[in-house]
């Protein structure tokens, strides 16, 4: 029997922060496109360089990884990518924790984004000092953070986990028997603890972006679509995730759009997932799961902000002036990297 174990948190809630707005890049025409992506080409060449984005990103940007040796993945595969590859610079496209994921692996070599501004909801309400008091006040727990974490929260931990392993992870920390404080997404932390049973007490962080999916707008959408596949990435709320046929990781989603049988999905996570599900099966129709934002203003709405901030622009730019370096201090990389390396040695393992 599933334990129920939702003790309250004796701690200040989260801190508040700004989401802007989605940006809007001037539009370019297929020539100024072609051209900036000869010269973001050149630059890597010449700088020996990969370009590693996020399933989130431009669709621009992610065939571009591609089209240069790098590659387009979720927050696992792009901290493994970056680490295994030999290039000089790592130039990443998504948001800061994936940035610094690459620098705390791979302190030697030059890590850029687009714009240092892209960050996350998750990262941003977990400020390292106030989780670090919680963690001191459960010194029993052992400290698993999601992926989507600053350094120093992450130097804070005994584990790592990203959407792709954490079931894996926490199943086995269960079976240890062991206490767990989980942060900061609430949402994937209850979905793994409904599924394991184990032990936890969380930190109340949320993504701006999931939490606008919305359950009574979306059985709607299933009585329309009765042969449609719901597929929900774990950062959505508790109702939303219960109606799905697959949860998981965005490497999970995309699989289940290209082995699933039926011809119809309905999708719960970032829009700029559709780029490589369209490539993979585009006789398949894809339809965007219903938000709160549905006739209304809304800043985020499956489309996160802070994922929009890259784009072939900024990044042309950074390749040419050089700015936007990560910086993590080989202390704190060293610091950061033994929870992040045992996860991935755990993945390795597994696949084993
Ligand atoms: P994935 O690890 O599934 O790619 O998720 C990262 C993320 O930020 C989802 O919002
Ligand atoms: Fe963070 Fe949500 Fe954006 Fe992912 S989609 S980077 S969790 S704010």
């Amino acid at each position: 029997m599933v334990p129920t174990i939702t003790k309250p948190i004796p701690f200040p809630s989260i801190p508040v922060f700004q989401v802007p707005p989605h940006p809007i890049w001037p539009s370019l025409s297929v020539t100024e496109k072609e051209i900036l992506k000869t010269s973001i080409k050149q630059m890597l060449k010449e700088q020996n360089g990969v370009l590693v984005a996020h399933y989130y990103t431009d669709g621009a940007l992610q065939d571009l990884a591609e089209e240069t040796g790098g590659c387009v993945a979720d927050s696992l595969e792009m901290a493994r990518f970056g680490t295994d590859h030999d290039a000089e610079t790592l130039v990443v496209a998504g948001v800061r924790f994936m940035g610094e994921t690459s620098k705390i692996l791979n302190n030697e070599k030059r890590v850029l984004m687009p714009d240092l501004a892209a960050t996350c909801s998750l990262d941003e309400g977990c400020p390292h000092d106030l989780f670090s008091s919680f963690c001191d006040q459960h010194p029993d727990h052992t400290v698993v953070v999601y992926a989507n974490t600053s350094a120093q929260v992450k130097a804070r931990s005994d584990w790592v986990v990203t959407s792709g392993i954490a079931l894996q992870i926490i199943q086995h920390l269960a079976e240890k028997k062991e206490k767990i404080l989980w942060g900061p997404d609430k949402h994937l932390g209850r979905y793994v603890q409904k599924l394991t049973g184990a032990d936890m007490i969380f930190w109340p962080g949320s993504c701006v972006v999931h939490e606008e999916f919305r359950s009574v707008a979306l059985e709607r959408l299933r009585k329309l679509h009765p042969g449609a596949a719901v597929l929900v990435h774990p950062e959505s709320r508790e109702d939303v995730i219960e109606q799905a046929d697959v949860v998981g990781s965005t490497t999970a989603l995309i699989k289940a759009v290209t082995t699933l049988p039926n011809n119809e999905f309905i999708i719960a996570t970032d829009a700029g997932i559709f780029n490589k599900m369209k490539q993979l099966a585009p006789e398949k129709t894809l339809l965007e799961a219903p938000t709160v934002g549905e006739g209304a203003t809304c800043h985020s709405c499956a489309n996160c902000p802070w994922m929009g901030m890259n784009s072939l622009q900024n990044l042309a730019e950074v390749l040419k002036n050089g700015t936007n370096e990560i910086e993590v201090s080989p202390e704190l990389a060293l610091k950061a990297q033994i929870p992040i390396k045992r996860m991935l040695d755990f993945a390795k393992k597994l696949k084993s």
